[in-house]
């Protein structure tokens, strides 16, 4: 068994799924012509690894189930093999608290825009896990500053396609700015949504405030689940947009995704959210996920 490893305080992965074998991550490899290397023709997930139980697997699928539907791209394989292929790869990594990854693309074929007439190709499937960082997790939850950005993504942002490059150049362009986060605006000067989660505030008379989901936004599974929580607290939901403005002036902002949980918003650019500590409600809303999440079998 390779010895754990860091890069980038990143705490690494050791073992690799792809396309039906568990390898070394220095030798795992997909093809050069694979489509989501030269298109981004590929869907993803991350899951959250929780005491060595895959949280909220089933919401998780579902989505995946339902990218890949979108795009045309076969299933893989089915819910019984997904869920021997993450456990084993949970398994063989030694992660008790971390993330499950998975990306399916279409596969790989001489470099081509139209892929219909490829009738033989068989989606390319990577499955890694890796321990949480610990400090970066405790450091979340004292809140984080986002920083407001132009949303410039696509049209189908409620497909988690890999297409992630306007996502990876705003936070780090937030990062360079001494933000965590970044929030996207879109051409109204509304808030879409984070680069990588959903973007939530707390009106002035409690009310949680978050936009509706349409092709704008990724229906996070985070979001999904807190909302039941909400239910069962008592807590009012409004679908609706906010904008950067009317966050700033919130009594709390936070955001939610499967790597943050629920995440306290404490600064919005230089702007401090409430009193510029975490907000009673979000630290609440993040104490009290797991209590309503599925917690799948090992
Ligand atoms: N990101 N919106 C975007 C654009 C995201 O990339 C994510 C998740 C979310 C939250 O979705 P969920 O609650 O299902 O994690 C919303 C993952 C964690 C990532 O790319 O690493």
């Amino acid at each position: 068994m390779a010895p754990a490893r860091r890069c980038g305080g990143l705490e690494m992965a050791r073992v690799v799924y792809v396309n039906g074998q568990y390898q070394p991550w220095d030798y795992a490899r997909v093809h050069a012509e694979d489509r989501g290397f030269q298109f981004g023709d590929a869907v993803y997930e991350v899951c959250e690894v929780r005491n060595g139980h895959l949280i909220d697997e089933t919401r998780h699928m579902d989505r995946l189930e339902r990218s890949l539907g979108e795009l045309g791209i076969p299933l893989p394989m089915s819910r019984g093999a997904w869920k021997r292929v993450m456990r084993e790869t949970i398994r063989r990594n030694r992660v008790t608290d971390g993330m499950v990854y998975l990306q399916v693309s279409r596969g790989a074929r001489p470099r081509d825009f139209i892929f219909s007439d490829a009738i033989d190709m068989m989606p390319t499937v990577v499955c890694l896990s890796r321990p949480v960082n610990r400090a970066k997790r405790d450091a979340a939850a004292q809140g984080i500053a986002v920083k407001s950005m132009p949303d410039i993504r696509w049209g189908r942002c409620d497909i988690k396609t890999v297409m992630l490059l306007a996502s990876s150049l705003a936070k780090e362009a937030a990062k360079a700015e001494g933000g965590k986060e970044a929030w996207l605006v879109d051409e109204k000067g509304f808030v879409t949504e984070g680069a990588s989660s959903n973007a939530w505030i707390i009106d002035k008379d409690g009310r949680l405030v978050t936009r509706p989901t349409n092709n704008e936004i990724l229906r996070g599974v985070t979001r999904t689940t807190l909302i039941d929580l909400l239910k069962k607290e008592g807590l009012e939901l409004v679908e609706r947009a906010f904008t950067i403005e009317e966050a700033k002036k919130a009594r709390e902002a936070f955001v939610t995704s499967a790597g943050a949980i629920v995440t306290p918003v404490i600064k919005i650019d230089e702007t401090p959210v409430g009193n510029g500590a975490p907000g009673i409600t979000a630290s609440r809303l993040r104490e009290l996920f797991h209590t309503v999440a599925e917690c799948a079998a090992k």
